[in-house]
């Protein structure tokens, strides 16, 4: 079953038009990588479907419904969590801060409750409670955007490079916790990767962006498996 559908999308900033009609769509608890150079869009189309910038063309389709003017905290209530690339934590806050902010439209019990499932799947942040995010290591503090995203039990989650800027052993942890998240938690989730092998490792389909327009898709075992086709969308 589809649950989300990017159809045609036209978006941009002011009169800037940086997607020229791209189409994604998501099934039921899949996760898809979606790539490209710099520039290409990646980013901006998150935004998109978050309704953090206008849609000028084209529909996103959630379960059937037409969504596509949705303001962020609507789409947040339809079950769409977001991890953006920068300023997913407040630094100046502590861990349980953050978390408490992720989870601020809900009731105070379940809260704990969302709470104690975050730990099972983020010890650390456990052990961190009362440190300032700020003072986290980089893996620490892309564990507490996405356990903050967590915090209104989302359906969809959209990852925006989680291992931008991460020692390979921490994007490492990274991706075995958003695997983790598929698995357990039975989240659809879509990640946008520069460096895409490991997101591809735990993905079952990639889009190819270019210059704000579809290129390429395929199975991300097919991308992974096949030597041209890595070469040109994975620099070989
Ligand atoms: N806030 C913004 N205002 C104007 N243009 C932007 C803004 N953010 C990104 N862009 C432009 O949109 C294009 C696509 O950027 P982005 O979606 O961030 O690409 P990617 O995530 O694929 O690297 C780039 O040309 C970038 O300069
Ligand atoms: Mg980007």
């Amino acid at each position: 079953m589809k649950i989300l559908e990017a159809k045609n999308i036209v978006a941009g900033y002011h009169k800037s038009e940086i997607l020229h009609g791209v189409s994604i769509h998501l099934e039921h608890k899949e996760v898809v990588t979606i790539i490209g150079p710099n520039g290409a869009g990646k980013s901006t189309l998150l935004k998109a479907l978050m309704g953090y910038i206008n849609i000028f063309d084209g529909k996103v389709i959630w379960k059937g419904e037409d969504i596509t003017h949705l303001k962020p905290y609507q789409k947040v209530k339809k079950g769409f969590g977001y991890v953006p690339q920068l300023g997913n934590v407040f630094p100046s806050l502590s861990v349980l801060e953050n978390l408490q902010m992720g989870g601020f439209t809900q009731g105070k019990d379940t809260i704990k409750e969302r709470m104690g499932r975050v730990f099972e799947l983020f010890p650390i942040l456990k052990q961190k409670l009362s440190a300032k995010a700020g003072t986290l290591s980089g893996g620490q503090r892309q564990m507490l955007g996405m356990a903050r995203a967590l915090m209104t039990d989302p359906e969809l989650l959209l990852l925006d490079e989680p291992s931008a800027g991460l020692s390979p052993k921490a994007s490492e942890e990274v991706f075995m916790t958003i695997a983790d998240m598929h698995g357990r938690l039975e989240k659809s989730i879509i990640i946008i990767e520069q460096d895409a092998y490991q997101s591809l490792s735990i993905s079952d389909r990639c889009y190819v962006l270019v210059m704000g327009k579809n290129e390429f898709e395929d199975e991300a075992q097919n991308i992974l498996s096949n030597p041209k086709i890595k070469e040109a969308y994975l620099g070989g």
